[in-house]
């Protein structure tokens, strides 16, 4: 019998997770399943295809596991954004905010070729401000950003609103509402 299960099907919801209220959107039951992780692949580029696409940057950390294999089905390499001080070389860095406090995100100084057609990936848009801070690092470089892929969007939080006003093609694979 054909498998009808969709990606949010796949995924797992923990109650209370990190804080009280919480509905924590776990993707690791998604990627752990073999045809949860292809179609969640598969879909995340869908519209891309025949798009040209020089580059993928993942955001970290879950952002690491779908840009690689979104990297790897496009041929083309992979570029990490990461949390302040994790990177070896010379990097460039975008603050942004969090529920509580800052933080900081940053991205090798020579790891986008200027004009470099990018592709954003990460697993969840909430209010946006960790991929408006990743774009941000992209376009800092001389890359142009194609498009902004997320497996789970949270519409209640605002990211997508805000990523359009920026211009940015967002495409994600489905929603949560109530969060
Ligand atoms: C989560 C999620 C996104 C980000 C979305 O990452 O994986 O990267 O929050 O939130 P935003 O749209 O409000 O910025 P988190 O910061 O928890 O870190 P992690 O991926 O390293 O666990
Ligand atoms: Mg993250």
């Amino acid at each position: 019998m054909a498998n009808h299960k969709t990606v949010k099907d796949y995924i797992r919801t923990i109650a209370d997770f990190p804080h009280e209220g919480i509905m924590f959107r776990d993707v690791t039951t998604l990627f752990a399943d073999p045809r949860g992780l292809r179609i969640a692949v598969d879909q995340l580029l869908h519209p891309y295809t025949g798009t040209p696409i020089d580059c993928v940057v993942g955001l970290e950390a879950r952002g690491f596991i779908l840009g690689g294999a979104v990297a790897h089905q496009l041929s083309v390499g992979f570029v990490p954004i990461r949390k302040k001080g994790k990177l070896p070389g010379p990097v460039i860095s975008e603050a942004y905010t969090l529920e509580y406090g800052e933080a900081v995100v940053e991205i090798h100084d020579d790891a986008i070729a200027k004009g470099a057609r990018v592709l954003i990936v990460d697993d969840l848009l909430a209010t946006g401000g960790t991929a408006e801070a990743g774009i941000k690092l992209v376009q800092r470089l001389g890359g142009e950003v194609v498009g902004c892929a997320f497996v789970i969007d949270l519409p209640d939080l605002g990211g997508r609103k805000r990523l359009e006003a920026m211009g940015m093609d967002v495409h994600t694979l489905c929603e949560f509402e109530g969060d």
